[in-house]
């Protein structure tokens, strides 16, 4: 699948940016494939529009803003956030609006979790909404926000990929004495799906003091949600009581590349484990998920049928590109190939190995 080239994919919300990055002005963003710009408007909410000026097509993202307004770098155009140009100032001098019709396109946004959310079409779904978050007890730690050249399929179904452990993290937590992967279960819904596993993993040094857990092995409880198309949270329970939950977004930037914005929530205190530390041991084990991901081909083939092979332990990630071209059949689109070839809905694929 070419995400580019799925309208429906517009109709979902990706987070793109932290909040505190429009501290220092505009912002450029490309969102699946379509540059836009991002402010802070006069009451402090987010504001996005088509980074592209619509006198002489400077990049308004290269101006600055004044009074919550977007003003272009080139001739002092100002912009609102519907899109809409308010002021000519060589027309208007004494410093009021000019009336005009003058617009460029704008863009649903939507602040939550201190990130900034864009639709760039009607929403299909809500805001995701993750219960750790203000509640009793838990912290959020902003993790990463980076970007990697792989397709946001591939990010999504190695999050929900049990047999990956032993060999991606075999540096890490992975236990290389055990590649039989632990057995799932999953709940699906409309926007997405819930698998629930129990993962006995490796507990290195780096962990001990920050899970607050003495021994060299331990299991993770893992209660992870998919949100279509590109979102997961893993909540991660410890036998102690410890939460451990990872919210991460594969933002589509085009078809080959996708802005991982991670962050996680955690019932314990800084005092306990130290914000620095948490980020230090999951930037090393999703630095082992990129540096194979990006070898990886962007082109995910969602009909499957001659092209990649499974194993029992990828029924999440089957599932995942059986629903996502359900999404695009329902919204009647074909799936997009880089070859050029449309493939429609086929057979599902068979496992190869029985469960
Ligand atoms: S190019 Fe933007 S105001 Fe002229
Ligand atoms: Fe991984």
């Amino acid at each position: 699948m070419l995400a580019c080239s799925q309208p429906v994919l517009k109709r979902l919300w990706y987070p793109v940016m932290p909040m505190n990055m429009l501290a220092d002005g505009p912002q450029p963003f490309r969102l699946l494939g379509e540059e836009i710009v991002l402010w802070r408007t006069e009451s402090g909410a987010p504001a996005a529009i088509r980074d592209r000026c619509c006198h002489r097509t400077a990049k308004l993202s290269r101006g600055f803003c004044d009074r919550g307004r977007l003003v272009c770098g080139y001739h002092g155009w100002e912009y609102d956030a519907a899109g809409k140009v308010v002021r000519v100032p060589q027309i208007v001098a004494d410093g009021k609006d000019t009336p005009t019709r003058m617009a460029v396109d704008s863009f649903r946004t939507a602040e939550r979790y201190g990130y900034v959310w864009v639709a760039l079409a009607e929403p299909l779904y809500g805001l995701p909404e993750f219960e750790e978050a203000g509640a009793e007890g838990f912290r959020q730690i902003d993790q990463f926000y980076e970007v990697w050249n792989c397709a946001g399929l591939r990010l999504m179904e190695n999050s929900f990929d049990n047999a990956h452990f032993s060999f991606v993290h075999r540096a890490t937590f992975g236990d290389q004495g055990h590649p039989q992967p632990a057995k799932l279960d999953i709940e699906q819904f409309d926007d997405g799906f819930l698998m629930t596993s129990s993962v006995p993993v490796v507990n290195p040094d780096a962990q001990k003091t920050l899970l607050r857990i003495d021994s060299d092995h331990t299991v993770r409880h893992m209660k992870a949600r998919w949100y279509m198309p590109f979102l997961r949270k893993l909540q991660i329970t410890y036998p102690n009581g410890l939460i451990h939950s990872i919210v991460t977004a594969a933002t589509p930037i085009d078809d080959g590349s996708i802005q991982v914005v991670q962050f996680c929530f955690r019932n314990d205190t800084e005092e306990e484990a130290p914000a620095a530390g948490v980020i230090a041991f999951d930037r090393e084990v999703t630095a082992e998920d990129k540096f194979i991901l990006e070898s990886t081909d962007y082109d995910v083939p969602l009909d499957q049928v001659g092209t990649e092979f499974n194993m029992p332990s990828d029924r999440p990630g089957v599932l995942m590109r059986r629903m996502t071209l359900d999404l695009l059949t329902r919204h009647g689109e074909a799936e997009s190939r880089r070859d050029g070839a449309v493939k429609g809905t086929g057979e599902r694929p068979v496992l190869a190995v029985a469960r």
